[in-house]
């Protein structure tokens, strides 16, 4: 495709300018600002919305010279190009702002923009006008084949290899393997995994290794040092003196066991108790015949007390019988007194007046009345005097029986009966034992001093035992010790044989490791070179590529890295050799995709030396002296 015609209106500030290359080489030129750039920003804006460096913010529309925007212009860029067939294609872009005037507001507001789009001069929509311009160029492309500076600077270098693998060939592992006879035992080696992996592997595992066998010396010594002096040592001495321990122990255990079940007591413990029990039976009988004793003494004194109190009683009723009688010997001593004045009062006694007639009695029947008073009265009188000698005579009898039955009453006898009383209650508190008792008691005794001296001395011996049969354990422990240094001696050499098989293991895994990354290394020196051959013999020799690092390890990272004459492009490489560079690639690119942009070189003046010859339009762009764009175009 080649740039017949590019016309900018109020494009980045340029008011109209059209360029007319006619599809061939140009070179715009002029002084540093002049707009030169605006022109490659207006083609790349016309098809993909972006600057010339792929920068879709930029300042499209003209600036007043103080920063702010001019309003009301249209922005417009018209390009025809001459498709490879030999068609031609006009495109025409035109932005505006959009004013709108609302209801009820007197001015119009800024809305946003609108753009148009116009293929060979017929509107159409966005969609179509991308179709459009699709059939011309893809983005990345144009992108790649329009700007000699973005293949080499401006791309990320993972893209960019990836891209120049596409455009140049990869290398398999399988191809570098091929290569060399040296490698064949590779494919077996990395079976599914990637070398890269498999490399990373080795190394991780060669490391690991490496720190096991330095590790393996210091183990070894300190085995070394943990093991037991053994000199002097006797192994089977060493046993037989521990089984005679064991034996000794165990008949000390017994002697012990022996001591406190308290076996040389029990026999004293027995007597002992045998002497406790007679002197309880003696004790008991000796309490109970004066018991015996005391019971009959008292039965005695109280049926005498019994009989004196029945005598006492006997005694108090004939008193009260007898103060009975007396009184009623006093009555009776009285009525006689009376009946005595009676006798001498009853002339007093007789009326001499009738109380029937009122007539004076006669006094011989007065006399007469006298008589026969008096004779009633003595009469009264000799009864009641008989009545008297009667009680007399039963007070009489009552004192003779009051005298009988004191004589039976014996205080004497009750009265020393108490005191024997007394005293057997005394001896029953206050006896003391038998001889017999206290010689028992004396052998009882006897009896348990001698236990609780046994015990005591048992106590002693126990601790002896106890003592003794902590030192045989002691020595026994010490001999235990002893056997097991054998142990771990053994144990010891065992460790050491393991460390050695294993270090020998581990050498021979290191060696085998060291084999594969000699092999790894020269698998990689020759992917390097088949790779990096296969790349830069598509370019002129000026041009080469660096697609892998070496790094610290030995390993090698990817890159990518374009160098003209041997110097990196993004260290140290000047400019012009830069825009040189990025042609080059270009020129391979566009043989792959078969396809030829017009290519924009910007800051051309930069180059003195001469171009690659490119296989589609050259459009350069160069600041000189020119006040204003200059346009020339090659025959
Ligand atoms: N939106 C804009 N409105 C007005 N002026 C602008 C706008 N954008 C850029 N400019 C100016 O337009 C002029 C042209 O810029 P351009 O980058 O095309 O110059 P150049 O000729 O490429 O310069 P150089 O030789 O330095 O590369 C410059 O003076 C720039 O400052
Ligand atoms: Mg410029």
């Amino acid at each position: 495709m080649r740039l017949v015609e590019l016309r900018l209106i109020n494009f980045k500030g340029v008011k109209n300018f059209t360029f007319r290359p006619d599809g061939k080489n140009a070179t715009i030129s002029g002084r540093n600002g002049t707009g030169k750039t605006t022109v490659a920003d207006g083609c790349s804006w016309l098809l993909f919305d972006k600057d010339s460096l792929g920068n879709k913010q930029f300042a499209l529309k003209t600036l007043d010279g103080a920063g702010g925007e001019l309003h009301n212009l249209e922005h417009e860029v018209t390009g025809i190009f001459q498709l490879d067939n030999g068609a031609r294609i006009e495109l025409q872009k035109t932005t505006a702002e959009k004013w709108t005037k609302k209801r009820g507001s007197a001015s119009p507001e800024f809305t946003g923009h609108t753009t148009e789009y116009h293929v060979d001069g017929v509107p159409v929509k966005l969609a179509q006008y991308r179709e459009a311009v699709a059939s011309i160029a893809d983005e990345q492309v144009f992108q790649l084949l329009t700007s000699p500076l973005f293949f080499p600077g401006a791309m990320h270098w993972t893209k960019r290899r990836e891209l120049l693998m596409e455009i140049c060939g990869d290398v398999t592992d399988a191809d570098v393997i091929a290569s060399s006879g040296d490698l064949a035992p590779l494919a077996d080696i990395l079976a599914n995994r990637s070398f890269d992996s498999h490399r990373m592997v080795v190394a991780e595992r060669r490391k690991k290794i490496n720190k096991e066998l330095e590790t393996i010396p210091v183990r070894v010594d300190e085995v070394d040092r943990c093991m037991p002096d053994l000199s002097g040592l006797n192994m089977e001495e060493l046993e037989i003196g521990k089984a005679e321990l064991l034996a000794a122990l165990a008949g000390l255990k017994k002697k012990k066991d022996d001591i406190f079940s308290g076996a040389e007591t029990a026999e004293l413990r027995r007597q002992r108790s045998e002497i406790k029990t007679k002197i309880s039976d003696l004790d008991r009988a000796a309490v109970y015949s004066l018991h015996d004793a005391l019971v009959a003494i008292r039965s005695k004194r109280y049926d005498l007390s019994a009989a004196n109190n029945q005598a006492r009683n006997a005694v108090a009723g004939y008193q009260d019988q007898i103060r009975s009688k007396e009184a009623q010997l006093d009555e009776v001593e009285h009525f006689i007194e009376e009946l005595r004045q009676q006798w001498f009062e009853a002339a007093k006694h007789i009326e001499p007046i009738c109380p029937t007639c009122g007539q004076e009695i006669p006094e011989e029947t007065i006399a007469g009345t006298l008589k026969i008073e008096k004779a009633r009265i003595n009469e009264k009188g000799k009864k009641e005097a008989s009545g008297r000698d009667a009680l007399k005579g039963e007070i009489a009898a009552l004192n003779m029986k009051i005298s009988q039955t004191e004589k039976t009453i014996d205080n004497e006898r009750e009265t020393s009966l108490g005191k024997e009383i007394e005293e057997l209650a005394a001896q029953v508190d206050n006896r003391k034992p038998s001889k017999v008792v206290a010689a028992l008691k004396e052998e009882e005794e006897a009896l348990s001093a001698r236990i609780s001296d046994i015990e005591e001395k048992a106590g002693e011996a126990a601790g002896a035992v106890g003592r003794e049969i902590a030192n045989t354990e002691t020595t026994i422990e010490n001999l235990q010790n002893k056997i097991e240094l054998f142990a771990k001696a053994k144990d010891g050499e065992k460790r050491k044989r393991e460390l050695a098989a294993e270090q020998k293991r581990l050498a021979a895994e290191f060696e085998r490791l060291e084999g594969e990354l000699f092999l790894l290394d020269q698998f990689t020196r020759a992917k390097v070179n088949m790779l990096e051959d296969k790349i830069n013999g598509q370019f002129d020799k000026m041009v080469t590529f660096k697609m892998f690092a070496e790094q610290i390890n030995g390993g090698l990272s990817d890159c990518c890295e374009m160098l003209v004459n041997g110097v990196p492009f993004s260290s140290g490489l000047n400019h012009g050799h830069q825009i040189i560079s990025g042609l080059h690639f270009i020129k391979r690119a566009s043989e792959f995709y078969k396809v030829s942009l017009p290519c924009f070189i910007d800051n051309a003046e930069a180059i003195t030396e001469p171009l690659p010859e490119m296989p589609g339009q050259v459009i350069k762009l160069v600041a000189n002296g020119n006040d204003v764009l200059t346009v020339e175009i090659d025959e």
